[in-house]
């Protein structure tokens, strides 16, 4: 991005999309390559400063999807299309794409835990020719908390879905009542050979899912998951994002489960 990777740097905001009540997607221009799943910190001087996924990119801007919990998030809330944000980055691994190719995938997400994998739902909804089967199971509180309508209708076409949603008592359209892990027995992975399962979001659902599936023989490597850890420095020198000796800024966020699972305990 510049020659000191620790200097935010100015950028401009393109396009607010609102997604839902304290969910905007922010896409910003940025020249510059970035991997599916790495990380950003975002800023505003005098204000704060946090790590965000990338959420979408494409020539000339990337996109970060971001939930209004703080205060560097409600900063970023009060800007408009044309403001300044400042960033650092890209940081942080990516998911293991090359890996993903011609296997069946599956991803598991819940709430904004789809973000730091929409770019990689994407790419193989853009190429068909690398991927086989794709299962996506998106879990969202409500149908006022949904994100990325448009991608979802695009992924409907190219994966087999299902959208939980945990806090509706009755069924709507496209989506379905209950939590995700609901609806984990739906992917036979009894059946498949080769294979990945990526799981994000919140903690608690990241665990449940995890062992859910090594629960059916599951072998743990074929198991991805990405942590969000406190940041401060996001490389690898103020130790804030360190879980058991693990630096999570350097050496995550996406890790392998049996790695993960160590720094869980
Ligand atoms: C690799 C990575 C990727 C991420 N990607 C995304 C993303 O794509 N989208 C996204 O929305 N978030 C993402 N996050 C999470 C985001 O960085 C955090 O939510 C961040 O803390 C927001 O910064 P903030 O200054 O707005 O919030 P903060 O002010 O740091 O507050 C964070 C939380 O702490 C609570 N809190 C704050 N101060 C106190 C206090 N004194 N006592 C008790 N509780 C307090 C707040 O209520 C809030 O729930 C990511 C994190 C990581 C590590
Ligand atoms: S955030 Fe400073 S070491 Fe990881």
């Amino acid at each position: 991005m510049n020659g000191n990777i620790m200097e935010p740097v100015p950028c401009r905001v393109d396009r607010i999309i609102r997604e839902t009540e304290a969910e905007f997607t922010f896409r910003i221009l940025y020249q510059g390559e970035t991997g599916h799943g790495q990380f950003f910190q975002l800023s505003i001087p005098k204000v704060g400063e946090a790590p965000i996924s990338i959420s979408g990119k494409g020539p000339g801007y990337v996109e970060f999807t971001i939930r209004k919990v703080g205060r560097l998030t409600e900063g970023v809330f009060g800007l408009t299309e044309g403001s300044q944000l400042y960033m650092r980055g890209p940081y942080g691994n990516s998911w293991p794409v090359d890996q993903f190719e011609h296997q069946d995938l599956i991803v598991v997400t819940s709430g904004t835990g789809m973000a730091p994998v929409r770019t990689l739902l994407k790419h193989f909804a853009d190429h068909p020719e690398i991927r086989k089967e794709v299962y996506l199971v998106g879990g969202f509180k409500d149908r006022n908390s949904t994100l990325f309508d448009e991608d979802r209708s695009l992924f409907d076409q190219c994966f087999h879905t299902v959208y939980p949603l945990s806090r509706e008592k009755e069924k709507l359209p496209g989506y379905e009542c209950g939590r995700v892990t609901l609806f984990l027995d739906q992917i036979p992975v009894e059946t498949m050979t080769e294979y990945h399962i990526v799981i994000t979001g919140a903690p608690a659902v990241i665990e449940t899912t995890a062992k859910h599936f090594t629960g059916r023989g599951v072998p743990p490597e074929r198991i991805w998951v990405s942590l969000e850890r406190k940041m401060s420095c996001a490389v690898g020198k103020c130790g804030h994002c360190k879980m058991n000796g693990t630096y999570v800024c350097l050496e995550g966020p996406v890790f392998n489960y049996p790695v993960a699972r160590e720094l869980f305990d």
